[in-house]
């Protein structure tokens, strides 16, 4: 009856692109429990390692308190709650832009965003490696974009100049979601000055861990920013950080927003308290920062490829069997390491995507690095 999916399924399988996630029992800081095996996580966005913290727990207990767990409606009918505005003006504040707009996940804010900033006028340039949520977005928008090779900025100048004066916008990522590169933000601005595009940057993996007090790095050159509360901030949900008329266009014409109920207002309340802990936490990012240079010191020691300058790094691996062959290995020897695919990644260059967060030692990523260069020698990915 369903024999096309079987079919799909398997045709899937036998590219070694099969899908089946993991069942996880309990995390608590560095550790992740699966089934009776704890594993040390280094696949966690938990970046500040804030969501199992129990000054979070206590904050999340006291905002459900104050108010009904759900908004039972949407922002444009009845769930536009006097808190969600409060904490929109204090995001914006923060951040540096003129409003905001929060969002139930970073994958629908990008939707939402996507789908309807660009008009039939627009040129779209977007970075190759953008996140699938971003790619989803303009294919709901239905107007055509170009792509510019990966953190490529000569590239992405050529596009630019075939483009004929049209208003353009060029959309990025600050910290690429799995490369763990970095975009740089002074020759991006140099760009934007000479050709006068507007910019959009994901900063999902930045906020709270990069720049200023967590403001990431690219608010001197973007105009939009996305953010999400789901990584360093350790909790759920998204935000936009925009011109106040591109907030009065969503409200009236992004439909995942329009037509989807929002965030409990407890959100609100929570997001406000821990934006004051994420200012605090220079001494988190500072240990972040310290950490990511001393494993990749390692890795090149240890004649390890990997791409990364921050606190997600790539392991090359190449082809796809080999990578999940790797990362059950890793699993058997006590260590959680996510084999990033395509379609996250180009088909044939399959990853072992590693996270650093606060709660990690360098005698964890020693510990780690150890096994992984035993591993990888055993898997001929070393020789
Ligand atoms: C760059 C980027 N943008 C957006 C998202 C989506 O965010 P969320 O997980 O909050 O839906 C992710 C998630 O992995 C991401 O890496």
């Amino acid at each position: 009856m369903f024999e096309e999916y079987l079919t799909r399924l398997e045709q899937w399988r036998n590219e070694n692109l099969y899908r089946e996630p993991m069942v996880v029992s309990n995390r608590q800081g560095k550790y992740v429990d699966i089934g009776l095996k704890r594993l040390i996580n280094f696949s966690s966005n938990d970046y500040l390692g804030l969501s199992s913290d129990q000054k979070i727990k206590d904050i999340f207990v006291r905002n459900f308190e104050k108010y009904p767990v759900s908004s039972s409606s949407s922002r444009l009918v009845c769930g536009n709650y006097s808190v969600v505005l409060e904490a929109e003006k204090r995001f914006a504040k923060y951040f540096g832009y003129e409003d905001c707009i929060f969002f139930q996940t970073g994958f629908q804010a990008n939707l939402a965003l996507m789908s309807t900033l660009f008009l039939d006028s627009h040129e779209i340039i977007v970075d190759k490696h953008i996140h699938a949520s971003t790619i989803s977005g303009l294919k709901l928008g239905r107007v055509g974009f170009k792509t510019y090779l990966h953190n490529n900025l000569s590239h992405l100048e050529k596009r630019i100049k075939s483009i004929n004066n049209k208003p353009c916008w060029v959309v990025t990522e600050s910290v690429f979601s799995m490369d763990g590169d970095i975009l740089d933000t002074d020759a991006l601005l140099r760009l934007k000055q000479k050709y006068k595009f507007r910019c959009v940057v994901d900063e999902a993996h930045s906020v709270g861990i990069m720049g200023d007090r967590g403001i990431g790095v690219a608010s001197g050159v973007s105009d939009i920013m996305v953010g999400t509360f789901s990584k360093a901030f350790g909790f759920f949900g998204a935000f936009i950080l925009l011109p106040h008329v591109i907030k009065e266009y969503m409200f009236n014409f992004a439909y995942p927003l329009i037509y989807s109920t929002s965030l409990p207002p407890a959100h609100a309340g929570i997001a406000m308290d821990i934006l004051n802990i994420v200012e605090g936490l220079g001494d988190r990012r500072w240990y972040l920062k310290e950490l990511s240079a001393y494993t990749r010191d390692c890795l090149r020691e240890l004649g390890i490829r990997f791409t990364g300058k921050s606190c997600i790094l790539g392991i090359h691996i190449g082809d796809e069997d080999v990578a999940c062959k790797v990362s059950q290995e890793l699993v058997n020897r006590g260590f959680m390491v996510f084999a990033s695919r395509y379609p996250t990644v180009p088909r044939n260059k399959a990853i072992l995507r590693i996270s650093l967060c606060y709660f990690h030692s360098e005698k964890d990523i020693s510990r780690f690095l150890s096994q992984l260069k035993d591993v990888l020698y055993e898997k001929g990915i070393l020789k």
